[in-house]
């Protein structure tokens, strides 16, 4: 299925104008920075700026010939009549099929709008809880925008090999950091050993067969506000040696929570999943180093957005913005998150829960 991003149209609005150096930290199949290329399209006029004002950005400027190369990518570009712009738009993602797929749409698509993709995007493997020094390798101190969209994309979710779905057979892996070597040179690799994805030991099969009954529970309540947290807790712990699939355990959670209690259209093992996936991926943590780090990297009147789909995620969004509007120096752009349309949620039933909510630098 293909990606439908969450909130776009209220996404480029909080960043618009577009320009200046733009984090996706959540690349996922690019839609969103797709959206925001489109916006800086069609927010300027098409004849490009003379060479000495264009900004080269630091992202590229590691090594002196890199830096040579795309000036001359830029004097290539204006010459064929690709528009070019200040625009840098740096693509994050943990998972380097994600990454792949990122660099392959945003390649096509912003050549038909005849814009020079190797000029404006970088794509980067990493997590976005290591912002910071990311931006640190990249020699990038301030950027103007930053968005994390946060969870799983639609792709990770409809791959049978991942394990992230109850819909399909699968080991119970559900680790978002894929080690997949990638082949693209558009995509770079980190290069500070402390910074490169490592993939992790804990997988969902693990948690599922090793960890005790009672932390079960709580993951499961903490992370997937599960009512029935308990009984799925002791019911994986009485079968887990039969529990090798994710099928094994969509079956296990449907015995457990009682028909009268399943809301329509939604499986009863999905709350397990999430909890699950949150747990596996470190998801909570990586979100609160992310947010003590982000809104720091911003130059005056640059935004920082973030979409969340868990009120666990969405909490501390809102007690981090509160907090950093309280102490001078960020606003909030959003006073209440934004949420999705009805008709925006009939075209894609995953913005149901994501709530958006975006600081401003002062
Ligand atoms: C909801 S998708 C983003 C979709 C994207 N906004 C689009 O429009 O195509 C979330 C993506 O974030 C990535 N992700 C999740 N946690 C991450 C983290 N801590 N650091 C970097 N990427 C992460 C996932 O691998 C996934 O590709």
């Amino acid at each position: 299925m293909e990606h439908i991003p969450v909130l776009k149209d209220h996404i480029v609005e909080l960043f618009s104008p577009v320009d200046g150096t733009f984090i996706d930290a959540t690349v996922g199949a690019g839609g969103h920075a797709l959206a925001i290329a489109k916006a800086l399209q069609n927010s300027k006029p098409q004849t490009p700026r003379p060479p000495s004002t264009w900004h080269v950005g630091q992202v590229n400027s590691k090594q002196n010939q890199s830096l040579k190369l795309n000036i001359s990518n830029l004097n290539l570009a204006s010459n064929l009549g690709f528009r070019t712009s200040s625009l840098q738009l740096i693509g994050l993602d943990r998972d380097s099929a994600a990454l792949a797929l990122a660099n392959e749409n945003l390649k096509t698509k912003m050549s038909k709008l005849g814009m020079d993709y190797n000029t404006i995007v970088t794509l980067v493997r990493g997590n976005f809880r290591d912002i910071k020094s990311i931006l640190g390798e990249l020699k990038i101190e301030k950027v103007n925008g930053i968005l994390a969209d946060l969870g799983m994309s639609s792709m990770q979710l409809d791959d049978p090999t991942r394990g992230f779905s109850f819909r399909h057979e699968a080991p119970l892996d559900m680790r978002m950091s894929t080690n997949s070597k990638i082949q693209d040179t558009n995509i770079k690799q980190i290069q500070n050993s402390k910074l490169k994805i490592k993939n992790s030991d804990l997988t969902a099969e693990l948690i599922i067969k090793t960890w005790d009954e009672h932390k079960i529970a709580d993951i499961l309540w903490q992370y997937g506000e599960e009512r029935f947290s308990r009984k799925i807790a002791r019911a994986i712990k009485e079968h887990r040696r039969d529990i090798s699939s994710t099928t094994d355990l969509a079956k296990l959670c449907e015995k457990c929570v009682p028909p009268r209690f399943r809301k329509h259209g939604v499986h009863p093992a999905t709350k397990t999943f999430q909890a699950l996936r949150i747990t596996v991926n470190d998801e909570v943590d990586a979100l609160k180093d992310f947010l003590r780090d982000a809104p720091d990297l911003l130059a005056p009147g640059g935004r920082l957005a973030v979409i969340s789909f868990h009120s666990l995620e969405d909490r501390l969004v809102k007690q981090q913005f509160n907090e950093l509007a309280s102490n001078g120096g960020y606003e909030k752009i959003t006073k209440k998150p934004i949420i999705a349309t009805d008709d925006a949620i009939a075209l894609n039933p995953r913005s149901r829960s994501a709530k958006l909510r975006c600081i401003k630098r002062v």
